[in-house]
């Protein structure tokens, strides 16, 4: 699994923190939608759940909203407190039970969270309690099943992109993540789909090691041949190497 499952058991959570900062550069554009379905005005109390470092939370500080995060890692709690200073609150919790009152926010916000849930139903119908009504829902995931090499030889290429989705709890949001927003209570739900193209060198989030090592375990290929296989596929690293969709998933508040 992810390693951002548990971020406090990590060997090195520091490692994750310096990802976070490394990965957001990328996706202003994606979350500037975020940021629009939110619809976000000065004053607004936005939750802003699993905020890793807070990168989120400063700039929903910065347009004067009241945003609030919260995140079950003690490392990224500590950071995002660090962040945004004392006073964005940072709490930590979980996705499942978040210690908050009903309609206690106008608007509810993930990113690159619900992937790591193992009760997505669960969250959703927590971030719908605490969401007023005629408040908004916005969210930037990854869609891992739509994980794609282009380069390698293909026969192996497309075993790999069948075990790379294996190494989140929540591969399919695309199909999963409407209708649990829609049965939490939430309406008029939209996604952006944007598919990312990138070389394998800058994919750090993607242990393509570990995906070849669930392959091996399988016992349908050899151990040797994989790891052959992934030595030829890095030299033949290309800008369109990896395909992969990323969706910013919005809905509102009935
Ligand atoms: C990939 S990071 C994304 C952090 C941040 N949203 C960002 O985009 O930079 C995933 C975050 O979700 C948190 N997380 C994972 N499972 C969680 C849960 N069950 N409840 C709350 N937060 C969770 C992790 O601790 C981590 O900080």
């Amino acid at each position: 699994m992810s390693e951002f499952v548990d971020v406090d058991a990590s060997a090195d959570p520091l490692a994750l923190v310096d990802y976070l900062d490394r990965a957001t550069r990328g996706l202003a554009e994606l979350q500037q939608m975020a940021l629009n379905a939110l619809g976000v005005r000065p004053g607004q109390r936005i939750l802003d759940l699993g905020c890793g470092a807070g990168h989120f939370l400063e700039t929903l500080t910065v347009l004067g909203a009241q945003p609030v995060g919260v995140d079950v890692s003690s490392v990224m709690t500590t950071q995002a407190r660090q962040r945004c200073g004392p006073r964005t609150p940072v709490v930590r919790g979980t996705a499942s039970g978040l210690p908050f009152k009903d309609a206690a926010f106008d608007g509810c916000h993930t990113e690159r969270v619900l992937q790591h849930l193992s009760d997505l139903p669960a969250a959703v119908a927590e971030l719908a309690r605490l969401t007023i009504g005629g408040g908004r829902f916005a969210s930037l995931e990854t869609h891992w099943n739509s994980f794609r090499l282009t380069v390698g030889d293909p026969a192996f290429a497309g075993l790999v992109a069948e075990s790379v989705p294996a190494g989140f709890r929540q591969p399919d949001l695309r199909s999963n993540l409407p209708p649990a927003l829609e049965a939490a209570g939430f309406t008029s739900v939209r996604m952006r789909v944007d598919t990312m193209r990138s070389t394998l060198a800058d994919l750090t989030a993607v242990n393509i090691p570990k995906a070849l090592a669930r392959i091996a375990s399988t016992g349908a290929v050899d151990k040797r041949r994989l790891d052959s296989w992934w030595t030829d596929t890095q030299q033949q690293d290309a800008p369109d190497a990896v395909l992969l969709d990323r969706i910013v998933f919005s809905a509102d508040r009935n």
